[in-house]
């Protein structure tokens, strides 16, 4: 039990908001942060610890907040500031944390800073974003993409040059080899800091330095058109680069002289690249985010190996984290189909490292099918038909079975899911077998048991389609069985008998396990294995 106290972020829970689609409070159909603030009860009663909001700023919303037009101040559409200070005080009085989303890569084209560098090429902020005279033909200074479609350079008349921006071109690239944008960003940072919140997550980090000498990004040999063609690139020169960490390094700094302020990056990279951003000596993000769980296929075995594998690639100082969703990504429900949605829980809420949550997967929500006239996503917009847009796992929160879910008394600006009469917070909270009971129950336990927030990680030999791992701490030994498979399984567990804590499914009334058990299909297991040392 070497671990001393374990900071917030280590042993706690994060629980993800997309503002928008939380609680509206004013009849508008757009999620705000009264709204947020009414809901604050059931976070409590969930048992979360932090709360990340996606972005709150002031934007013309062309991607929905993550185009920022003022890093200090807060969207009117979501309330003011003194609804935020409101907001952040009431998550503090209930010992919870409030997490910023902040994004440093790019501003929207409205913000002053870009309004003022695109004028002329000799303004005071004429190098704040990243400017190319055009190639000789006139066209794209170079063949980087943007990742939501197209070209990332889009040509200024004012300037005559191009302006990079990797994702839409209302979103421009900050220029963060420039030590006055580094600067100005680090104030934005500490505008939030000095106002209490506890952190950030902070969007493409991974994003921020991109090749000093523009040079051409190479073809992606897997490329297939199916995935779309801002893949048709590797990232080679516009991501990752080794500079990254310098800037890195400075926001941690800054975090680190406050107390306990966490930062969160937002990184899609092979777990080998993954780790390098906790920093060499701990000066990097203190969470790279691990989107394992999302990207992998759904198997047993395909799991078990990247758990093994990232605990193996964790540098001495860093501390793993796994995420299950997100708004960038479709519902796990839909992805690995409904029955799998309770091992999903046990399994993020079970795994060694800080678990993040997506609001509504807790309720078990799916997919929502949005109608082309529908769309509000720019990236469904412009790449259409590939089943990239992100408007289904962006749908209101199911509260009740009033209208609308109870998320909003007006027309929400995305549809709710047809199926909420049924699966809403209300419901299931009343419902003892609803996954929402089991998310509850399992958050309980992750709390009671310091082998599961804290504890070691081993791996543990089970039949194919099942995955088992212990976590220890001390002489208590928790053994948790994932069964992947749609049939019972036995689980040989030799002399190690034990008490069952917890079964994913209802209806398992035996607690205790001898030498073997039967895991019915889809069921998880969490068992604590009898203490072996003598006294
Ligand atoms: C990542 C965010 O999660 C995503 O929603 C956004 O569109 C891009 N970054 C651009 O900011
Ligand atoms: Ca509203």
């Amino acid at each position: 039990m070497t671990m001393q106290q374990p900071l917030w972020w280590q042993s706690g829970i994060i629980y993800q908001i997309y503002p928008r689609s939380f609680m509206d409070s004013n009849g508008d159909g757009i999620g705000d942060l009264r709204g947020i603030r009414s809901r604050l009860d059931y976070l409590e009663w969930l048992g979360v610890d932090a709360v990340w909001l996606s972005p709150i700023y002031p934007s013309p919303m062309a991607d929905f907040g993550y185009d920022v037009s003022n890093y200090v101040d807060i969207d009117p559409q979501f309330g003011s500031l003194s609804d935020f200070d409101a907001l952040l005080a009431d998550v503090h009085r209930r010992g919870m944390k409030l997490v910023l989303d902040f994004v440093p890569n790019h501003s929207s084209d409205q913000h002053p800073w870009f309004q003022e560098s695109r004028r002329s090429r000799d303004n005071p902020k004429s190098d704040w974003y990243i400017w190319r005279d055009p190639a000789p033909d006139g066209g794209p200074p170079n063949n980087w993409l943007s990742n939501f479609g197209g070209s990332g350079w889009t040509y200024d008349e004012a300037r005559q040059q191009y302006y990079y921006h990797a994702f839409l071109k209302e979103q421009p690239d900050l220029n963060w080899r420039n030590s006055e944008v580094q600067d100005a960003m680090l104030e934005q940072m500490r505008f939030w800091l000095e106002r209490g919140v506890d952190g950030f997550r902070v969007d493409v980090i991974w994003h921020l330095i991109k090749d000093e000498d523009f040079r051409n990004n190479p073809e992606n040999p897997d490329y297939r058109p199916d995935a779309g063609s801002h893949k048709r690139l590797l990232a080679t020169y516009t991501t990752d680069r080794p500079e990254v960490h310098d800037v890195i390094r400075k926001m941690r700094q800054l975090l680190d002289s406050y107390d306990e302020r966490m930062m969160v990056g937002e990184i899609y990279l092979p777990v080998e690249r993954l780790v390098t951003y906790y920093g060499a000596g701990g000066d990097g993000v203190h969470l790279p985010f691990n989107f394992q769980l999302i990207l992998l296929p759904w198997q047993a075995e395909t799991i078990r190996q990247a758990v093994d594998h990232y605990e193996a690639a964790l540098p001495p100082h860093g501390w793993p984290n796994w995420v299950l969703g997100n708004h960038d990504n479709h519902r796990l429900a839909s992805r690995f189909g409904t029955e799998h949605s309770r091992i999903a829980a046990m399994l993020l809420l079970t795994l060694r490292g800080t678990p993040t949550l997506y609001y509504g997967d807790e309720i078990g929500m799916i997919d929502v099918t949005i109608r082309p006239e529908q769309v509000q996503d720019p990236f469904e917009k412009n790449i259409p038909g590939l089943g990239l847009g992100r408007d289904p796992e962006r749908t209101p929160m199911q509260w009740d079975g009033s209208a609308n879910a109870g998320f909003t008394s007006g027309t929400s600006w995305l549809p709710v899911a047809p199926d909420y009469r049924t699966t809403n917070v209300a419901v299931q909270q009343e419902d003892p077998s609803s996954v929402l009971t089991l998310y509850r129950e399992l958050i309980q336990l992750r709390r009671r048991e310091a082998a599961l927030s804290v504890g070691r990680y081993r791996s543990f030999c089970t039949p194919p389609g099942v995955l088992g791992y212990m976590r220890e701490w001390g002489n208590r030994r928790l053994l948790v069985l994932l069964n992947f498979q749609p049939c019972e399984q036995r689980i040989d567990l030799e002399m190690l008998g034990g008490e069952i804590l917890l079964s994913s499914h209802p209806g398992r009334h035996e607690r205790e396990v001898k030498e073997h058990c039967l895991l019915r299909p889809h069921e998880g297991l969490i068992i604590a294995l009898q203490e072996t040392e003598t006294p």
